[in-house]
């Protein structure tokens, strides 16, 4: 078989992270301070898949160009291909074809994160030659997903965030498809929600009685689309994370798990892994409690956080209670004074989320 591509969808409009993704590109929010759509690219080029696609949208595709570059740093090649409008998922692959130029390829979508990569997948599609290989994994809330319909192993139906679903079975956002997904995309309508749905291509396909296979996943798979995946996400990733000191220690102490990249600082404080700490940043009489990620020039003083994940730039100063289960954008600073009156005084753009608990 020629040589399989590899095509992300880093597009659409991350409208569940507001307003993080007001500004940015969801797929470059960071999991244990690396941008998610990075472990996607590293997935592909671990499996062989080095020659790969990007779509990305017109407002947040700059700064996905500046991040990946040229694809070099990863060991691929990359070429990003513009989508006028976050139309579906079929409609990015139909937007990919003269990049597809008829090979089979990976999809992989860019807010995905999947424990044990795609290596085994890809060497199955290989061997096997299917029309379609699709991931399932099991889940507590199959309305939010594409959802499987299932006769003992055989998927023999898909449907798109179902009311009603008929299993518990949702679609991971890995697909590996031969060149007849294109047709069968063409072929698509708008679904209820307006968009050309990959899930009804590939029912398609299985209508048409061609060869669509399935696996179940191995191991832990996240979308990162809403707050408390990407914090699930982040303790996931940490969890397996090996300590490494690189950073400065004054008068402080480091337990569990911990990466402390070069140039960050740690006075009077307390770090309990696991927990990763970039560079420039300033710890100073804090408590970093296990599952935090603190990106590059964060300032932490005088305050305690938890299972948070802080962007590059975000201060949080004197809070006298724990922070936790919280995303802090990028420049955003959380302080308290001394002394009455108790007030908030809060300077929060639009869509902001402030939960006093
Ligand atoms: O995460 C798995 C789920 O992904 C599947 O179970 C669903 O069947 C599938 O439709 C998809 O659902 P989502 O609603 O989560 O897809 P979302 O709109 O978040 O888009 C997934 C990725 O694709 C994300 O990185 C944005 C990108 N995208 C999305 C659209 C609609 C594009 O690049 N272009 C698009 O037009």
């Amino acid at each position: 078989m020629e040589d399989l591509k590899g095509l992300i969808l880093s597009g659409g409009e991350g409208t569940r992270l507001r307003p993080i993704t007001h500004t940015s590109a969801k797929q470059l929010v960071p999991v244990a301070n690396k941008p998610v759509l990075f472990y996607g690219i590293e997935a592909l080029v671990e499996a062989g898949v080095t020659d790969i696609g990007i779509i990305i949208a017109p407002a947040t595709g700059d700064e996905i160009r500046t991040a990946v570059g040229d694809g070099s740093d990863f060991g691929a090649t990359v070429t990003y291909i513009e989508q006028d409008k976050p139309a579906g998922l079929a409609h990015a692959v139909l937007t990919a074809e003269d990049f597809l130029d008829g090979s089979s390829f990976v999809m992989y979508l860019g807010d995905n994160l999947l424990k044990n990569g795609i290596s085994s997948l890809v060497e199955s599609f290989r061997e096997n030659s299917p029309e379609a290989i699709i991931l399932l994994t099991a889940v507590d809330d199959p309305s939010a997903y594409g959802v499987a319909e299932l006769d003992g192993d055989r998927v023999v139906g898909l449907v798109e965030k179902p009311e009603n679903p008929p299993s518990n079975m949702a679609l991971v956002g890995v697909y590996l498809f031969s060149p007849a997904i294109m047709e069968a995309s063409r072929a698509l309508k708008p679904s209820g929600r307006g968009e050309l749905e990959i899930t009804e291509a590939i029912q398609s396909l299985i209508e048409d009685g061609r060869e669509v296979q399935s696996e179940v996943v191995k191991g832990w798979w996240k979308d990162t689309g809403q707050l408390a995946d990407m914090l699930e996400a982040n303790r996931l990733v940490l969890q397996e994370i090996e300590t490494r000191i690189d950073g400065e220690l004054e008068n402080s102490k480091v337990e569990g798990r911990v990466i402390l990249e070069k140039g960050a600082v740690l006075r009077g404080s307390v770090v309990r892994g696991p927990a990763v700490i970039a560079a420039g940043t300033v710890v100073e009489d804090a408590y970093i409690g296990p599952y935090t990620s603190l990106g590059s020039n964060v300032v932490v003083r005088r305050s305690e956080i938890e299972h948070s994940i802080l962007l590059s730039g975000a201060t949080v100063e004197d809070l006298g209670t724990r922070m936790e289960a919280s995303l802090l954008g990028r420049d955003v600073r959380v302080t308290r004074t001394d002394g009455p009156p108790r007030t908030f005084r809060l300077l929060v753009g639009d869509r902001s989320e402030i939960e006093i608990v």
